[in-house]
């Protein structure tokens, strides 16, 4: 195989950028347009057969979009003889990866044939939102962790008394327990409940030890925000002092970061998977030292 090539996808520029730099890869930028009824148009402007492609490109919103991108892109690639592998820092429709009422499409399947046939060899994310949903792929898939990276970020930056790391619900629990043991500080899990069809978000009533300390919600990801909303609500009735959320991947949609605001989150942390006002922390570090762990 020849050339290490970085492919930034109009996604991720600036991460894949930072990519190429830490890899010591030539940086590819194709370009990309659109025509009047808003396809895409996407044209490579140097050769690429044979090179080991590290293609880079998260799927957040608009995401249908995002991931179109990503398959033309691919599809060019392997059809001009390069190996792709898929760095895709947030991997939307990770959270559709099981049929949750009847008749629902598992969409992360959907994803994994399309990367599939469009020649993708090989793909990495970033704190994918669970680990059983890597079952649906057919194609060698890692996701790397960045909570070691907010974990830093956090020590370095905020001066945080009395902290306690909360999960606000289940399926963080592992992530914050692996935040709260590097940072040194007790953690707790609050019980969510999410209604299916309304997609709204209610914290059990439960008692809890929070009083005077400054803690730290820790999720894979905040989309519209009703999951810190709802912890942070009990949190602050509980009389916590400082609220920080800290997540990954920092969609914010429908005005989520004033929603938060208002329900007394004092700081949001994200990283570059998804690149916003929130991104503080650099999420290429875990992305470059695992992908040079691999031989091919
Ligand atoms: C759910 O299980 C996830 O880990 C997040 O807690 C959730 O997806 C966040 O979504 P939202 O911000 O819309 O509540």
């Amino acid at each position: 195989m020849g050339e290490k090539i970085v492919i930034g996808g109009p996604a991720s520029q600036e991460l894949a950028a930072s990519m190429a730099k830490r890899m010591n890869a030539r940086l590819v930028s194709p370009d990309v347009t659109e025509f009047a009824d808003g396809e895409t148009r996407i044209k490579f402007n140097e050769k690429v057969d044979g090179a080991k492609a590290i293609l880079v490109q998260s799927t957040h919103p608009p995401t249908d979009k995002h991931y179109m991108q990503l398959f033309q892109m691919a599809h060019y690639l392997s059809q001009e003889g390069a190996r792709v592998h898929a760095v895709i820092p947030y991997l939307g429709y990770a959270r559709q990866d099981k049929q949750f009422t009847a008749g629902e499409v598992v969409s992360l399947g959907v994803v994994s044939h399309m990367l599939r046939s469009v020649g993708v060899a090989r793909v990495t994310t970033v704190d994918i939102h669970s680990a059983e949903g890597m079952s649906l792929f057919s194609v060698p898939i890692y996701s790397v962790s960045a909570i070691p990276n907010l974990v830093q970020y956090v020590k370095k930056n905020l001066n945080l008394t009395n902290t306690v790391v909360v999960a606000p619900d289940f399926g963080s629990s592992k992530r914050t327990e692996a935040f709260a043991t590097l940072y040194g500080a007790k953690n707790i899990q609050l019980s969510k409940q999410r209604d299916r069809t309304t997609g709204e978000v209610r914290v059990a009533e439960e008692e809890l030890d929070v009083e005077g300390c400054d803690v730290i919600i820790v999720d894979d990801m905040i989309s519209t925000g009703g999951t810190v909303r709802a912890a942070t609500e009990k949190l602050k009735k509980a009389r916590a002092r400082k609220v920080i959320a800290a997540c990954v991947h920092a969609l914010l949609v429908g005005g989520a970061q004033e929603k938060l605001a208002a329900a007394g989150v004092d700081e949001i942390i994200g990283t570059n998977t998804v690149p916003s006002r929130v991104s503080k922390v650099d999420a290429t570090e875990p992305l470059a030292s695992y992908l040079r762990t691999l031989s091919e």
